[in-house]
């Protein structure tokens, strides 16, 4: 199996506050589920108005998640920035690691954005790698070992990712 990334954006599409703490509680649960099923990690940074999310696994899995993903009514505009073959890993321990607003360092806009804002259509696809990258050092989780895919369709764990790796950071807005 091939590993591979994704990288996309959206426009959260749910209404109010308390609303998008609960669903975004529901997300992490499914995610936390099913990206370890599929062998897949990733991160997610929820800012007051965009998704940001990077997912890493198999090819055949990433395309089920982005048609499964890009299909939730809770965003819209979803924007596939990168679907690329990767040598290794950014987000090794993470099912999906969760950034909510309040913990996105605010240089992250002016270093990573040609607006100076957390603007995703304004992040060229190197910022983008960046900014993730330095989320993943800022968590200690950055693995420089190139990964062993599981060989079984990828239905298993990657043996990498223990199972106490749950959907670690449940940062929320
Ligand atoms: C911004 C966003 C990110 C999501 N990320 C994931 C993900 O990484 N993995 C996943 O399985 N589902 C993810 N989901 C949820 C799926 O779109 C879908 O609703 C969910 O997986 C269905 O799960 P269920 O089997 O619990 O009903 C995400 C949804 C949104 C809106």
């Amino acid at each position: 199996m091939l590993l591979h990334r994704i990288i996309y954006f959206s426009e959260i599409a749910i209404p109010d506050e308390d609303d998008l703490e609960t669903q975004l509680n529901r997300i992490l649960n499914s995610a936390s589920r099913r990206n370890a099923r599929l062998g897949v990690t990733g991160a997610l940074i929820v800012t007051n108005k965009h998704f940001i999310q990077v997912l890493e696994g198999g090819r055949r899995q990433l395309s089920y998640l982005v048609t499964l993903i890009g299909g939730d009514t809770r965003h819209k505009n979803f924007t596939l920035a990168q679907f690329v073959p990767a040598d290794m890993r950014i987000f090794m321990q993470w099912r999906l690691l969760c950034m909510g607003a309040s913990e996105v360092p605010t240089h992250y806009g002016s270093r990573y954005s040609t607006s100076g804002t957390l603007e995703p259509s304004l992040i060229t696809l190197n910022g983008f790698h960046l900014m993730f990258q330095e989320i993943a050092d800022r968590y200690g989780m950055r693995e420089q070992q190139p990964v062993v895919m599981p060989t079984n369709g990828g239905e298993t764990i990657p043996p990498t990712m223990s199972a106490a790796d749950d959907c670690g950071r449940k940062v929320l807005v």
